[in-house]
Order: C-alpha cells, then structure tokens, then sequence
C-alpha cells in the first residue's frame, strides 16, 4: 500500500510540472485533491489493510495531500504569474515613443500665391479689395469699353445667369474677369454713379482686387472655367506707363527673386489704352531656355496697361485731370509655373496627393 502511494505521488508530481495553463491546472486539482482521486481510494481501502499498518498508510496518505496542496498553491501561482506576464509583454505600451503627429489642413497652392501677391502689393501701398462674383453686362464689359456685339467679347465666354435684369436692360454674368473690380474701386473712391457730373477731385488710389472669374469654355490641360485672378488698379495725378513698369518689374523681383527681369510685349484691351502683355524672365532655367518657357527663355504672366480714358470717366475720374495703370494677372499660372505643374485640372481635383505636397 505504501509503495502505491509513492507511485501515485510521483505521478501526481510529474502531471504537475506539465499543467501550463489555469485549465490544465483545475484538470489537475479534480483529478488529485477532488472526491475521486487516489488518495481518497486509498482511504476508502484502508479497512482492508492489517490494523498496525492502518496508522502509518493514513499518516503518509495524509503528508501526501497537504504536500499537493502545497504544491498546486505554488502551480498555481506560478501560472498566474506567467499569464500575467504574458499578458504585459502582449499590451506593452512604450510611453517614451514619440506621439504620432496629427496632419494639419493647409492652404490650397492657389490660395499661397494669391496671398503672397497680395502682401507683395500690400507692402509697395495698394489695398487689398473683394469685388463680387455675379455681376451686370455693364460691368463686366460695357464700363470696360466693350460694347455689345464687340469681338473682344468672344475672347471671354461668359455664363449668363440671367439674360435680362429686372429693367430690362443689361443680363446677369458670372464675371469673366476682375476687371469691374476697377470701376466698382474708383466709384468707391470717387462716389461717382454714373450720371451727372464727374466728382471734382476724387483721391487717388491703389488697390488690388483677387477673385475668382468664370469663363464658358473646354475644360483642358491649359484652361478651366474657374480660375482666380488679381486686378491692380492705381489711379491719380500724372501716373505714367513708367510707374506701370516700376511697380511690375518691383513686384517680379519680389516674387521671383532679385535676378527677374520682365519684357512688355504690346498687346491690345478695350479697357487700356496702350496695353501690354508682361512676361517674366524664366525663373526656371533663367532665361537659358527650357521645356517650360518653351525655349524662349520668358514666360507670360499678365496683361496690362494704361487706363483708358473712358473707363476712368466711367469710375467718376476726369481723364484730362488723371491717369492710371492696370494689370490683371493669373495664380494658377503663376502657381504652375513655380511648381512644374503641367495640368491646371489638379487644382480642382481635391487630389490629397497633389495637395499635400505644398
Ligand atoms: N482683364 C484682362 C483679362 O482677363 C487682364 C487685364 C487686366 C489686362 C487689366 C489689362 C488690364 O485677360
């Protein structure tokens, strides 16, 4: 009976050191310290055994629990233990790794350029002004010396948003241009109407107005029928195509660096009287010539020109008494020039791609 009891002690001991988990270990107390196990079989079969062994099989049999007890209690914290750091290592969480950084919205590359033309104005003294979008025929072209029917008009096909006004006059456009900003500016300043006498002496003025302008066409690589523009306007006493030059030549070394030259190409507008088209010298490949400027060593950027007589009449300013100089340039232009960008559809795309790289 003794040597039984030896036996079922290393057994039990061995199957011990192999429970590896809570579940193995409960298998384990059911089978040895539960109602069935061995030991208490060999309580139940002590009456069969001789009187003077009966003491000796019951205190052994009894040293045998209390040491599986002891030895499930260290099992079992054991496993606890292990699990435990099973579980640290699985959920480790490294507090000194640095935070993942949040991706903050930016400004559209379009946006940049107009507002770094606009502080560039701001700082050679002209205001920053907004003109509406949706504007008359009158604006948009009449005041501008473009008369109904003129062909200049087919340069800038319009959206009609309505064809007659209430008065039955003139049709509601998007406008096609910044240009009415000019008239809408020097009425501001002159608080001329349009009818009566010119104010007697309106201030001068100088003033930038950047927006967005609509244009009914094909939508290519090179055009789209939203864009932005900014107008410059300055209007006063004795201003010159000299001034015209200054300021725009200022303002390209501003933009592009203190080498950028700019070249006027004669042109024509029915608002400017003479007019001009303004290239700069590539800043690419500096006038060396590259596939940008087309190997021409320029590229276009405006148009402008002196103030005609009968729009600065139409702004409440006397021609014979002022004088002034306008230009009208294109960001997206401008944007796609200093950044490579070959297709003027990506500023509308909503592309994450594109825009995140400004
Ligand atoms: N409004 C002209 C255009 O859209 C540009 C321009 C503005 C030209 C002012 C001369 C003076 O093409």
């Amino acid at each position: 009976m003794l040597e039984e009891l030896e036996q079922i002690r290393a057994e039990a001991l061995a199957k011990l050191a192999e429970a590896n988990d809570a579940k193995a270990l409960e298998a384990w107390r059911v089978a040895y310290l539960g109602r069935k196990s061995p030991l208490k079989q060999v309580f139940t079969q002590m009456g069969k055994l001789p009187p003077e062994e009966r003491p000796l099989v019951g205190k052994r049999t009894n040293e045998i629990r209390r040491e599986f007890e002891a030895a499930y209690e260290e099992r079992a914290a054991a496993i606890r233990q292990a699990e435990l750091r099973r579980a640290l290592a699985e959920e480790r969480l490294d507090v000194t790794l640095p935070g993942r950084k949040p991706a903050p919205g930016r400004l559209h590359p379009v946006t940049q350029t107009i507002r770094r033309i606009s502080e560039i104005f701001a700082e050679m003294g002209f205001q920053v002004l907004r003109s509406r979008e949706v504007e008359t025929d009158e604006y948009n072209f009449q005041l501008l010396n473009i008369p109904p029917h003129h062909p200049a008009r087919e340069m800038q096909d319009t959206f009609y948003v309505k064809t007659q006004t209430e008065d039955d006059t003139y049709p509601v456009v998007l406008r096609t241009h910044t240009s009415p900003g000019q008239i809408h500016a020097m009425r501001m300043m002159s608080g001329y109407t349009g009818e009566g006498p010119l104010p007697e002496n309106p201030p001068p003025l100088r003033v930038i107005l950047p927006g967005m302008v609509y244009r009914y066409e094909q939508i290519t690589a090179r055009s789209e029928i939203q864009f932005t523009q900014v107008e410059g306007l300055a209007v006063g006493h004795n201003i010159t195509f000299s001034d015209l030059k200054g300021t725009l030549a200022d303002f390209a070394r501003r933009m592009f660096g203190p080498e950028a030259r700019v070249r006027f190409r004669a042109s024509h507008f029915p608002f400017t009287e003479p007019s001009a088209e303004v290239d700069v010298e590539c800043f690419l490949c500096g006038g060396k010539g590259c596939n940008v400027c087309k190997h021409t060593g320029w590229l276009e950027i405006l148009g402008a020109g002196m103030v005609h007589p009968v729009v600065l009449r139409n702004g409440g300013y006397d021609p014979e008494k002022y004088s002034g100089f306008a230009f009208g340039m294109g960001p997206e232009r401008i944007t796609m020039l200093r950044h490579y960008i070959e297709d003027i559809r990506y500023f509308w795309s909503g592309d994450l791609r594109f825009l995140e790289q400004f």
